[in-house]
């Protein structure tokens, strides 16, 4: 009988992936499912994107490339975090690594061992934790209450910082909640965190361009206090519709560029290379699709959560970015297990526990609206029916 070490039975999964599965196997039974549970754009990559891709393949782009990426494309994330976060970075800082999930595995693991302590939002998303628990680390959970917009409080942050404390994860927008952290919070965070120069810090910033409602993205980046223990998570998969190229990066401090990079050169050795230059060509090109798509999602968004709020037991506030919405379903009567599985089996709507994401998640829904507003309206209404 083979023996998997200790670790594999503490390594977690994301359900999303589970429940997809679930819907798949059900619409080839023929069953007439709608997936509002998958985490990704229903839109295509933009087409200049794909033809950056196809000519990089043609020019000859084939081999190997440095494990921290072409120089040209960290070049363009460089340019693209000026542009978008008004923060000076050096391209030598920025690791492109296979998407968003890759970054947040190193820095749990460059920080995470027995008799150390990791903080991690939650309901968040269900990777951190995962990896936590993985890496031998205690998880200490974050709060992100309903009542607060789904935002953290930057007091209560700090006051669960011990000496054992080595890495604090934060995620705004959020998933699964939708939530995003104000400016001011953030001040308050990273003024309170100068008193904890050893505490490094990771913000998973992926949804950072999908805001509504006038709101803009509060960066670490712009808390220079912090640049020297900042880890910035962002990708191409949400922003692009790119998840299934599996392109990310990573902004690291001086200090952990070199340990990063060498983490990448154990695991995958480089990005592919024609999705590096497609990269370029998402970053440096026109932008209308992205706010095409944000459009999108915001119209979806007016749409999703004025109808959620019309389901018996459901109460919903209003995302303030992502594509998620979090409904409160406690009012149903059942759990969020429960709910997730009747939704599934007998509307044919699948959406994901609140559970999924944490134990903090009980009594909520993930709904993911990158669906078209006619599939959500449908979902909503068949709901409405298996439920009254
Ligand atoms: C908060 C958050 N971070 C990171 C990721 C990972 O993105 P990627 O698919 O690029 O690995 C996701 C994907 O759902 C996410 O929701």
């Amino acid at each position: 009988m083979v023996k998997m070490v200790a670790a594999m039975s503490r390594l977690g999964t994301e359900s999303a992936f589970e429940v997809l599965a679930r819907a798949n196997a059900l619409a080839a039974q023929g069953k007439d499912i709608i997936n509002l549970g998958i985490g990704q754009p229903d839109f295509k990559t933009p087409p200049h994107i794909v033809e950056a891709a196809a000519k990089a393949l043609r020019d000859g782009h084939h081999g190997y490339t440095p494990a921290n990426g072409i120089p040209e494309l960290r070049e363009a994330v460089a340019a693209d975090i000026a542009k978008w976060r008004g923060a000076e970075v050096d391209p030598a800082n920025i690791m492109i690594v296979p998407g968003g999930k890759v970054t947040m595995f190193f820095a749990i693991l460059m920080f995470g061992e027995p008799g150390t302590e990791i903080i991690y939002p939650n309901p968040g998303f269900p990777i951190y934790e995962s990896v936590i628990k993985f890496s031998g680390a205690t998880p200490v959970p974050m709060a992100l209450r309903e009542e607060n917009g789904f935002s953290f409080s930057a007091e209560e942050v700090l006051a669960q910082i011990t000496p054992k404390t080595r890495l604090l994860i934060v995620n705004s927008p959020a998933n699964p909640t939708g939530g995003t952290v104000p400016r001011e919070e953030m001040d308050k965070l990273a003024a309170g965190l100068e008193a904890h120069p050893d505490v490094a810090v990771m913000s998973d910033e992926i949804y950072g361009r999908m805001l509504y409602d006038g709101r803009e993205h509060a960066s670490l980046l712009n808390y220079e206090s912090l640049r020297d223990r900042l880890i910035v998570l962002d990708g191409w998969s949400k922003t692009y519709a790119m998840t299934g190229w599996r392109m990310g990066y990573g902004v690291w401090p001086a200090a952990l560029i070199e340990p990063a990079t060498r983490l990448s050169i154990n695991c995958h050795s480089c990005v592919n290379a024609a999705a590096q230059w497609a990269g370029i060509a998402a970053l440096e090109g026109p932008q209308d699709a992205v706010d095409e798509m944000v459009t999108a999602f915001d119209a979806r968004r007016r749409v999703i959560v004025r109808a959620l709020n019309q389901i018996p037991g459901f109460r919903c506030i209003e995302p303030g970015g992502a594509f998620y919405a979090f409904p409160n379903v406690e009012g149903t009567g059942f759990t969020a297990r429960e709910l997730q599985d009747k939704l599934l089996n007998e509307a044919g709507v699948a959406t994901i526990a609140g559970t999924s994401f944490g134990a903090q998640g009980e009594g909520y829904l993930r709904f993911s609206y990158a669906n078209s507003t006619e599939n959500i309206e449908t979902a909503i209404e068949r709901i409405r029916s298996v439920l009254s």
